[in-house]
């Protein structure tokens, strides 16, 4: 009896869940959007567990997005690279494996906290080819980069950006920006966390969204859409389930 009663109490909430996200055009969030003091009070504590719980906070799923997203970029040897919100450097390692001593890489955070410890692990390394910027991507500029360059340079190669979207307040106008930075022919690749549209799935969006809020993420956003405006050749991949994407265009020539 008692077990029939759990299941149905089960199924009630998983349906009361799912209700929650039924929309016909994409899933918005069910939480207030982020704003900028949540975000950068969130990022200046979680700077110091950020690389402890990220691969569980994220199911697993933190590595083999890393890797598709650098995969994706292109990346060659030599290359000159932009990390957008690059948090504590966990890209580094997968983007400096492609592009070598010779090329370029610049890791863009606004949270001091975040740089600082992406700036112990550059020094641990003893990586001299990545510069580290503190600023706001939303108001990124191309002067900005071409001063953390060690040569004048039209442009990069890739910008590429990892769980970042779902976070940055002014996303909209950071992607921008950031596809303007690239020289022709370069990619812009996107990895990060969504809502999950498969009907199945939608109850467990709720935890997702939950989850995603406790990082100071908006999960509705749909960053990829805008892609088709800004780049050509558009790629869109959704991985595990639904809850994680990967996005990449190319600047056309
Ligand atoms: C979830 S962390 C992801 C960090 C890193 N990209 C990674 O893959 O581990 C989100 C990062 O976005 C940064 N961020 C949020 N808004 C930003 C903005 N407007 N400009 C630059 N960085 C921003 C935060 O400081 C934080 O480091």
């Amino acid at each position: 009896m008692n077990a029939k009663r759990t299941l149905g109490w089960t199924a009630a909430s998983l349906a009361a869940a799912s209700l929650l996200y039924i929309e016909r055009d994409g899933i918005r969030s069910r939480l207030p959007a982020p704003t900028e003091p949540r975000v950068r009070t969130t990022y200046r504590y979680f700077a110091h567990v950020y690389n402890t719980v990220a691969n569980l906070f994220l199911f697993g799923q933190e590595r083999p997005t890393r890797r598709r997203v650098v995969a994706l970029a292109d990346l060659q040897p030599g290359d000159i690279v932009l990390d957008l919100a690059c948090g504590t450097g966990r890209n580094f390692p997968y983007i400096l494996d492609r592009i070598g001593s010779e090329g370029w890489l610049i890791g863009f955070d606004y949270t001091p906290e975040m740089l600082q410890t992406a700036q112990q692990t550059v020094d641990a390394q003893g990586w001299r080819n990545v510069t580290l910027l503190q600023g706001d991507a939303a108001q990124l500029s191309r002067e900005q980069i071409s001063a953390a360059l060690p040569e004048s340079s039209e442009g990069v190669d890739a910008v590429i950006s990892t769980f970042a979207f779902c976070v940055i307040p002014g996303w909209e106008e950071a992607l921008q920006r950031a596809a303007n930075l690239l020289k022709p022919g370069a990619r812009l690749v996107v990895g990060d966390v969504k809502l999950s549209q498969r009907p199945l799935l939608r109850p467990f969006n709720l935890l997702a969204d939950l989850l995603g809020g406790l990082a100071a993420g908006d999960l509705g956003r749909q960053p990829w859409l805008r892609f088709g405006s800004l780049l050509g050749d558009v790629t869109f991949e959704e991985r595990f389930f639904g809850f994680f994407y990967v996005a990449s265009g190319r600047k056309q020539r």
